[in-house]
């Protein structure tokens, strides 16, 4: 146990903010506890997770129980729920056999705390304990998992959410998080060990085949008529895009990776969620009860499959839907100045079918075959990453706006994630965008073209690379350098 734990930790992994304070300083401290930003061990939220070897139910109790890897014993991880403007303070302890970080993805951290191995912290060895501490200066719907070998990590079951909430919420009846994860099981429901495959990894990353919905099989969902729940969805998957479609509802778009966007209704009804990436949702029970009604994930064309059943009980909660507002207030993002800004191009390429022909590797230039036989099969700018350590791509000075024109020139979708920051998705192939929606992890699709925009403000060494875990492993990862 390290020394900053000595509070009594409930099996979220939460340090009891009345304990932890009733043993330092007793009654007295119960009456500064409303008080926010003042005495500071009365304001840090202060978690304790242990990384291990687990076993989890994600078939259902009925069904034989799978060895995970996981936080606390559980998979997701305890769910972090903080406010906007809280100091949060997460001690890792590692007790697997190999070594592990934590990135809070999309949460502008300070450099040193944002869990990249060798890049930005030593990797926590096995035995060792590291302590995570930043402010949480946003609102929104955010995540976390490790950063090293996170093909495997991941997949195994190493990743939990992260709920920041806003000084002023609107106002639901509900609020829900859907931590959606693909896994790829054997029929004696074990997780199929051939992570990092080449096949995987120079194609389309490792899809699974058996969904679960906050670590468990999807049960139904009961509902009742009028209610209405915010629904925040988060792809924790390798490699699979959702595409979730609700029948008879007409869910609101509000957040895109935890950053608020005028609320709007998904293209055809369709909410697309590529690896990593957050979506919230407003969605108003406007069915009747003893309705019933299908969630399908319609992606990929020809394998849809139902998600689960939006259930109605008999006793609707009121008649009409609610007529507040949902309009999230904004994040503290300074906006890019796009008649300033430093403009780079950076292309994706590399896979299978994608005509890539050389990629450097190191300081050498390679050819496709000698690249393959090392492991790799994707480049950014023609440089295919054996590692997190590597030559910047690019370095911007620190306070410009920076844009990206980002060249998807590969025969698959990639996510592509940014550390450290949120930018704006300002145009595709071209087009203005009508939102300029800030995110962190933007969907490409193949040969897609857009660009990215954001202020340069948060000084370090960042990544930038596809979120399908098997392509970054692959070479698809790059360092953004801010000085
Ligand atoms: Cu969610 Cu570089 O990661
Ligand atoms: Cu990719």
């Amino acid at each position: 146990m390290s020394k900053n734990n000595s509070g009594k930790t409930d099996n979220s992994g939460r340090i009891s903010r009345r304990s932890f304070l009733a043993g330092g300083t007793g009654f007295t401290a119960l009456a500064v506890l409303p008080l926010r930003g003042g005495a500071a061990a009365a304001t840090v939220p202060h978690y304790r997770f242990v990384a291990a070897h687990g076993r989890t139910h994600l078939l259902g109790a009925e069904n034989p129980d799978t060895a995970v890897w996981a936080y606390n014993g559980a998979v997701p991880g305890p769910g972090i729920r903080v406010r906007q403007g809280d100091r949060l303070r997460v001690a890792v302890e590692n007790r697997l056999d190999e070594e592990t970080t934590i990135h809070w993805h999309g949460l502008r951290v300070p450099n040193a705390m944002d869990g990249v191995p060798h890049l930005t912290q030593k990797p926590i060895a096995p035995g060792a304990t590291f302590t995570y501490e930043f402010d949480v200066p946003d609102a929104g719907t955010y995540w976390y998992h490790p950063h090293q070998r996170g093909f495997e990590q991941v997949a195994r079951g190493l990743y939990g959410p992260l709920i920041v909430e806003e000084r002023n919420p609107i106002r639901v009846d509900r609020d829900l998080t859907w931590v959606l994860d693909d896994w790829r099981l054997t029929s004696d429901a074990q997780i199929s060990k051939d992570f990092g495959n080449f096949h995987d990894m120079s194609h389309s990353g490792r899809v699974g085949n058996s969904l679960t919905i906050n670590g468990r099989v999807a049960e139904p969902l009961a509902v009742r008529r009028g209610e209405r729940v915010r629904l925040r969805l988060i792809n924790a998957a390798n490699a699979r895009i959702f595409g979730l479609e609700f029948a008879g509802h007409r869910p609101t778009i509000v957040a895109y990776d935890g950053q608020p966007v005028d609320p709007h209704e998904a293209p055809n009804g369709r909410i697309v969620l590529g690896p990593a990436m957050r979506i919230d949702l407003v969605i108003d029970m406007t069915g009747r009860p003893g309705e019933r009604f299908t969630v399908e994930d319609k992606f990929y064309k020809g394998l849809e499959y139902p998600v689960l059943d939006l259930v109605y009980g008999p006793a609707p909660l009121r008649d009409r839907p609610l007529q507040t507002s949902i309009t999230l207030a904004p994040n503290t993002m300074p906006e890019p100045d796009l008649a300033t800004a430093e403009r780079h191009d950076v292309r994706f390429g590399g896979g299978m079918m994608g005509g890539m022909m050389t990629g450097m590797m190191g300081r050498r230039r390679v050819s496709m075959r000698e690249m393959m036989h090392s492991g790799k099969a994707w480049t950014i700018n023609g440089v295919a990453a054996t590692g997190h350590v590597m030559d910047p791509l690019l370095t911007v000075k620190r306070g410009r706006t920076c844009v990206l024109a980002l060249a998807n020139d590969t025969a698959w979708p990639h996510p592509i994630h940014l550390h450290g920051h949120s930018f704006r998705v300002v145009s595709r192939n071209g087009k203005p965008t009508r939102r300029r929606e800030w995110q962190d992890t933007v969907l490409m699709s193949p040969r897609e073209r857009a660009e990215i925009a954001f202020v340069a403000d948060n000084p370090g060494d960042w990544m930038f690379h596809c979120h399908i875990f098997e392509h970054q492993e692959g070479g698809m990862m790059g360092v953004i350098r801010i000085a």
